[in-house]
């Protein structure tokens, strides 16, 4: 049972300024496992933050391309969840809606949302590893990674790794977001990962009411101002409903 307190309410109700930051526990109910899942079958073995470093894919290059091809596959077999069609939903309530997710996956924009900052890249984008041109298509090497069409350097897919920069104008953008809304949801992140996890701090110096959606508490959950706890696919909807009386596909 969702209790969603009524001054919370009327907060969301006077909105016009919501500032959403997802992260991988919202693609968990579509069937994407988290970050800090245990990894299951044929990659049981290897940590994700092991897996997802420049010098990971300097080392075993061919490991680290096959791990993200298995991602690619496993996210194109699935759906956007009740929690993503929710954000769709949220983004058609108020004039100023912001989304900025840490996941590669994609399943935002599959499910129609519009304004969406993708602070760690996307799955599906690969670029090459030296001269950093979009390529979109390539011949498969078999024994290592493909290879740039221009400078022969191993493509890598399009998305952040550990020790790596983040965009720096997708990050201003973020943070100019955060820093001026009124309501801020941190949702399905375990919030432990920065820049991203600096962002509901960003908006708590500029005033906002920060919310957070997860079955577990976090390093976050001591600041914020409400915390609804349980799965994002349950907890949003119901919110969706009380406060907009909008109905979300499940
Ligand atoms: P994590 O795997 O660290 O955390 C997932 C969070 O989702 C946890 O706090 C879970 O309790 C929560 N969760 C699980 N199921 C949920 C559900 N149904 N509804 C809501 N919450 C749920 O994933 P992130 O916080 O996204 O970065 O990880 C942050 C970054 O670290 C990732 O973007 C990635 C990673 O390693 C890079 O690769 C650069």
């Amino acid at each position: 049972m969702v209790n969603i307190p009524s001054p919370l309410l009327d907060t969301l109700h006077a909105a016009q300024r919501i500032t959403v930051l997802t992260g991988a526990g919202i693609s968990a109910e579509s069937g994407v496992p988290t970050f800090r899942d245990a990894q299951t079958g044929l990659w049981a073995r290897y940590r994700p933050e092991e897996l997802a470093t420049p010098e990971a894919f300097q080392r075993h290059p061919k490991l680290v391309w096959d791990w993200y091809a298995w991602r690619r596959e496993l996210v194109a077999g699935v759906k956007p969840n009740a929690a993503h069609h929710a954000l769709v939903k949220l983004e058609q309530q108020v004039p100023d809606f912001t989304l900025i997710t840490q996941n590669v996956d994609g399943l935002h924009r599959r499910a129609g949302s519009g304004n969406v900052l993708e602070l760690h890249g996307e799955l599906f984008r690969t670029k090459c590893s030296r001269c950093e041109r979009a390529v979109n298509c390539w011949q498969d090497g078999g024994e290592t990674p493909p290879v740039c069409g221009h400078c022969h350097a191993w493509l890598r897919p399009d998305v952040v790794w550990f020790g790596e920069m983040l965009p720096v104008t997708l990050l201003q953008k973020a943070e100019a977001a955060a820093a001026q809304c009124e309501v801020f949801f941190s949702i399905g992140t375990s919030s432990l990962v920065y820049p991203a996890a600096e962002l509901p701090f960003t908006a708590l110096r500029g005033g906002a009411t920060v919310v957070e959606i997860n079955p577990q508490p976090t390093p976050l959950s001591d600041y914020v101002a409400y915390t609804l706890q349980g799965a994002a696919g349950k907890v949003l909807p119901v919110l969706l409903k009380a406060v907009w009386d909008s109905e979300v596909p499940q």
